[in-house]
């Protein structure tokens, strides 16, 4: 049975989860064989994490040693990595998914025997949107609902004061535009945008609204589709993930969810 050599660039709060399940649950199947890291001491974290020191390579000679490579780090750094992998036949995992809108990989996908992996995130829907998007889709639009903390260093607030909180519901409208205004404007918070407008009607044709809340600790994420099947509603209430209040844990287990698709034969949903 193929084992798949895995690389990891990001040793953050998914990069090493991913790590860690990789080294246990997805062992049979795949085996973590280097990171890329810009921080020495983030990596040594991640060692210390899962028992086990790995070599710490730049993003070039990480693609080169893997068959599979996960992006877990920033939005800049993603497009970088989806086309040198992608450009050396070789399976890619992006979550800083953000970071590919604005950027072509048409001509990439077309010649490479690699594959891009876009895991679903912290959304759901997106099966549903794939099927819907095959004929007859009309309208896709996000409801994002998140406490400020979430949203704090987002460069939209660099040329944007943060609203003031309204009435009894103490919710604020902070953003609405579309998933390419959102994703340059909250790079590191609505990657869920990203993948709804991949999946969907493309990056300017994606609506979003993203709201701040001071009496949730969850983030919530509305996803409302319309098209010639009917109209689809789905809501998800994140908990944050311990580490990291940007990134819910459901993002994680999506990408987890997404490896052990790539990894085996069996192919549900979607
Ligand atoms: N697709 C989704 O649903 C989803 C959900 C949550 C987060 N994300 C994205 O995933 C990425 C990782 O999230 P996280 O919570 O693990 O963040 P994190 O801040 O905990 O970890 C990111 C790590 O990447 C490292 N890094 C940054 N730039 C780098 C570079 N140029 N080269 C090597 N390492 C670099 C950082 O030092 C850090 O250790 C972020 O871009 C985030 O926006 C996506």
């Amino acid at each position: 049975m193929r084992k798949f050599k895995v690389g990891i660039v990001g040793c953050g709060t998914i990069g090493t989860a991913l790590a860690k399940a990789l080294t246990k649950g997805l062992s049979s199947r795949a085996k973590l064989v280097g990171v890329c890291e810009k921080v020495p001491e983030k990596a040594e974290a991640l060692f210390e994490k899962i028992g086990r020191k790995l070599p710490l390579l730049s993003v070039e000679a990480l693609v080169k040693k893997c068959d599979y490579v996960i992006e877990a780090a920033h939005p800049k750094v993603a497009p970088r990595v989806a086309r040198l992998a992608l450009k050396n036949n070789k399976y890619v995992l992006i979550m800083s998914v953000g970071g590919l809108l604005g950027f072509s990989f048409q001509r990439l996908i077309d010649k490479t025997s690699g594959r891009l992996y876009c895991p679903s995130g912290a959304i759901a829907g997106i099966d549903a949107l794939l099927a819907a998007q095959v004929e007859g889709l009309r309208r896709v639009r996000l409801v994002t609902t998140k406490p400020p903390q979430a949203l704090q260093g987002a460069p939209y607030f660099k040329t944007h004061e943060f609203p003031p909180f309204k009435g009894k519901t103490g919710k604020a409208l902070v953003f609405r535009g579309s998933a390419l205004e959102a994703s340059r404007a909250f790079p590191q918070n609505i990657n869920v945008a990203a993948i709804l407008s991949l999946a969907g009607l493309g990056p300017k044709r994606t609506e979003v609204e993203i709201w701040a809340t001071k009496s949730s600790k969850v983030n919530s994420h509305e996803v409302i589709i319309e098209g010639d099947f009917g109209e689809i509603r789905t809501m998800t209430q994140n908990y944050p993930s311990p580490q990291n209040p940007k990134t819910s844990y459901l993002a994680i287990l999506s990408a987890i969810a997404t490896l052990r698709k790539a990894f085996t034969t069996l192919r549900l949903g979607t």
